[in-house]
């Protein structure tokens, strides 16, 4: 009883208070607002060129903007309020980003043409804490709120809402506008800067409030966004202020107004779009405008240049990182005078058809060996890959190498140059197209190498033995001679190969362990004991290389570990003992040998692998027997004996390493496959 008497005295109140000033059935369109008598508040200002500005980029503002004087909504306090109709073009311009910005807008009706303890932010410049969602507000708007608020049951921080007394709206929708022509909603960005138009239609017959919105390009919608029966009887009075009102929170953001146009009992005149007022560019805002197109022309323009440039960029560093990983070569400074020696990785690579196994000739103790054909030259070519680990001592073997590779000797296969990569050293020799000579010799599905083309090989070896041990302007020894490392050229002449690199595993081994370099077999008993290669541990080993060619047995025969069976040298030292040293020859031979030779090549391997190292001729003294210059001296079988096996078994044996222990071991250089 006491609120309706406090609602009508209110109302009374009012009435007379506008009284003055009330239109009957009133209505106005302003299509911009200069020069235009509105009731303003706290920052609402109407700019020269005649816009509506609500708030500007100052926070924590309100702005509202009445018509100057109340309009009669209706003619009995407890009646129903007229149809009424406004349209409007409003504007949320962010001045930053448009995910940080706000508040809203909202079309308002109001008893009064001021409202006192209301905030801004959130509360629109309408309500506070404590009066919102109360009736005795009488506020009556339409909200088009760009924040979400939880607390007023908002849907999004873009919709367009009815609310009554309170914030909380009593009918909403995310901001979008129905599409005339393809009948669906298109969502509308309330706060992208651009004017959106808005139409309030409220029908007094149906008690209907619809709410319409659209950008201002488009044509008024034929569907409106948001439409509720409301029943405003008694929040409305006889007599209304109608206006808008913002406010600003914590972001910096402006609230303008275009056009107006408002009818009581009618439909509002519409507003001439074209002659509105001009939006203002924050100069910030214009320059970034004008920035970002510019970006996005540079962006649609260059982006895909851009990429397909990197693209070619990446493409070529990897193929360039991958080529030099590829083909990366060792370099250092000392290296620059084997200069002509040195090879290119990449002309190996391409010769050998990158190491396929199509071109591999061999795989020996020192690693795999490759047929090919220099790019450059076409001059074929063996290269041998040898892993190795440490750099210690490369630098003189590689000086070694070098020095070795001035060599020259028709009975030495040509080292042509090196190349070095990491952990790995590339020899690359002369091409030998008969492979090695162990092939020839025990291979028993090749055909029977006859013996004057043995002879000559055994003295052709033994003459680069000399040159390497003689004649060179250092001793070079050879460390590892055998049957496997002697290869064929294309007369079948012997060529020794694989000279100097034992010294390769011999660098940086401390003195106290003795290391052996060669041949299960073919290593002499003094050198078993005491690890140090001599000259005349080269004889001894040739002087096996000799027996094997003349006799057809390998030293230590593979079957010997299993079954009880003669090493060579014993089997020869039993027929010379025997006084018939020719049943040792190689009976694939068939008798078909110069006899002569035969015995003196038996007499001379086993002087050569004589177990005293003193009992043994220099490899000259054994060329010029060979040659017949030199006549052999007598043997006395019995000086033999203490074998090799005899005299290296209580002398450290556990101390010996051999490093190429297969006694299949293949050519090292080439071989015929
Ligand atoms: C604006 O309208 C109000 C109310 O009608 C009036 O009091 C005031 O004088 C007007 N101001 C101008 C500048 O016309
Ligand atoms: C915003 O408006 C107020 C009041 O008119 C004014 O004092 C202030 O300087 C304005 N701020 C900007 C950034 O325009
Ligand atoms: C809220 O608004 C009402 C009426 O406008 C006012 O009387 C009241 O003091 C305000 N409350 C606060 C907390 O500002
Ligand atoms: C339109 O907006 C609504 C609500 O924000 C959203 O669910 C919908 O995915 C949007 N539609 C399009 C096409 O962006
Ligand atoms: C509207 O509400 C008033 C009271 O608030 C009531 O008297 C009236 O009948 C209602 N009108 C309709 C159409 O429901």
């Amino acid at each position: 009883m006491v609120a309706m008497l406090s609602k009508l005295l209110v109302s009374l109140l009012l009435i007379k208070l506008a009284s003055s000033s009330s239109v009957d059935g009133h209505d106005f369109t302003y299509n911009g607002f200069r020069g235009v008598n509105l009731s303003l508040n706290g920052v609402a200002a109407i700019t020269p060129d005649g816009l509506l500005r609500l708030t500007n980029t100052s926070l924590h503002q309100i702005g509202r903007a009445f018509y100057s004087v109340p309009v009669r909504f209706k003619n009995s306090s407890d009646g129903d309020p007229f149809s009424f109709s406004t349209t409007f073009v409003f504007a949320i311009v962010p001045a930053g980003d448009p995910d940080l910005s706000g508040h809203g807008i909202a079309f308002v009706i109001s008893p009064l043409n001021n409202l006192p303890g209301a905030h801004p932010s959130q509360y629109l410049g309408l309500f506070n804490l404590t009066n919102n969602g109360n009736s005795s507000n009488h506020i009556v708007a339409v909200e088009f709120d760009t924040i979400i608020n939880p607390e007023f049951n908002d849907i999004n921080n873009n919709h367009v809402g009815i609310d009554i007394n309170g914030l909380s709206s009593i009918k909403s929708s995310p901001a979008s506008y129905f599409n005339n022509k393809n009948g669906e909603f298109n969502n509308i960005s309330l706060k992208s800067g651009k004017p959106i138009q808005a139409w309030i239609e409220y029908s007094s017959i149906e008690k209907q409030l619809n709410i319409t919105i659209s950008p201002i390009d488009v044509l008024k919608p034929i569907r409106p966004l948001v439409s509720s029966i409301v029943n405003l009887s008694s929040d409305i009075f006889n007599e209304m202020y109608v206006g808008f009102s913002s406010s600003t929170g914590s972001m910096l953001t402006s609230h303008y107004i275009l056009g107006w146009s408002f009818k009581i009992n009618g439909q509002a005149t519409p507003l001439n779009l074209s002659t509105l007022p001009i939006l203002p560019q924050l100069p910030h805002q214009s320059e970034k405008k004008r920035m970002s197109e510019k970006k996005w022309m540079v962006l649609a323009i260059g982006l895909p240049l851009f990429i397909i440039f990197i693209l070619i960029a990446i493409s070529i560093g990897v193929y360039k990182v991958r080529k030099k990983i590829k083909f990366a070569e060792i370099l250092e400074d000392w290296e620059l005078e084997y200069g002509p020696q040195r090879f290119f990785y990449k002309d190996l690579f391409i010769a050998t058809n990158g190491f396929s196994e199509k071109e591999l000739l061999g795989v020996g103790g020192f690693g795999r060996v490759y047929r090919g054909v220099l790019p450059t030259s076409g001059i074929e070519v063996a290269v041998k890959k040898i892993s190795h680990e440490s750099r210690q001592g490369m630098k003189e073997f590689i000086a070694e190498i070098a020095s070795i590779g001035r060599i020259r000797h028709k009975n030495l296969v040509r080292l042509l140059g090196y190349c070095r990569r990491k952990g790995e050293l590339l020899l690359v020799y002369d091409f030998m197209p008969n492979g090695s000579l162990d092939k020839m010799i025990f291979d028993h599905s090749k055909s029977v190498l006859q013996w004057n083309n043995r002879f000559q090989i055994i003295k052709g070896v033994a003459s680069g033995l000399v040159y390497l041990h003689e004649d060179w302007v250092q001793v070079v020894l050879h460390r590892d001679i055998k049957a496997s490392n002697v290869l064929l050229d294309h007369d079948l002449n012997g060529m020794l190969g694989d000279f100097g690199l034992a010294r390769l595993y011999d660098r940086g081994t401390d003195p106290q362990t003795t290391h052996i370099v060669g041949t299960f077999g073919y290593i002499a008993p003094e050198l078993a004991r005491t690890g140090k290669a001599t000259m005349s541990t080269d004889v001894f080993a040739f002087g096996i290389f000799m027996l094997e060619v003349a006799c057809g047995r390998r030293p230590i025969s593979s079957r010997a570990m299993l079954v009880e069976e003669p090493i060579l040298i014993d089997l020869v030292l039993e027929c010379l003992k025997r006084e018939t040293i020719l049943e040792a020859a190689d009976p694939k031979l068939g008798g078909d040998y110069v006899v002569e030779e035969m015995e003196m090549v038996l007499k001379l391997g086993l002087l050569c692998s004589h177990p005293l190292a003193t009992s043994r001729p220099t490899i000259r003294q054994v060329v010029e027997i060979l040659d017949g210059e030199d006549s052999i001296p007598e043997l006395c079988p019995d000086s033999f004996d203490s074998s090799v096996f005899g005299v290296g078994h209580d002398e450290g044996f556990e101390d010996l390493v051999i490093l190429f222990p297969s006694l299949d071991a293949q050519s090292f250089v080439s071989g015929g496959r």
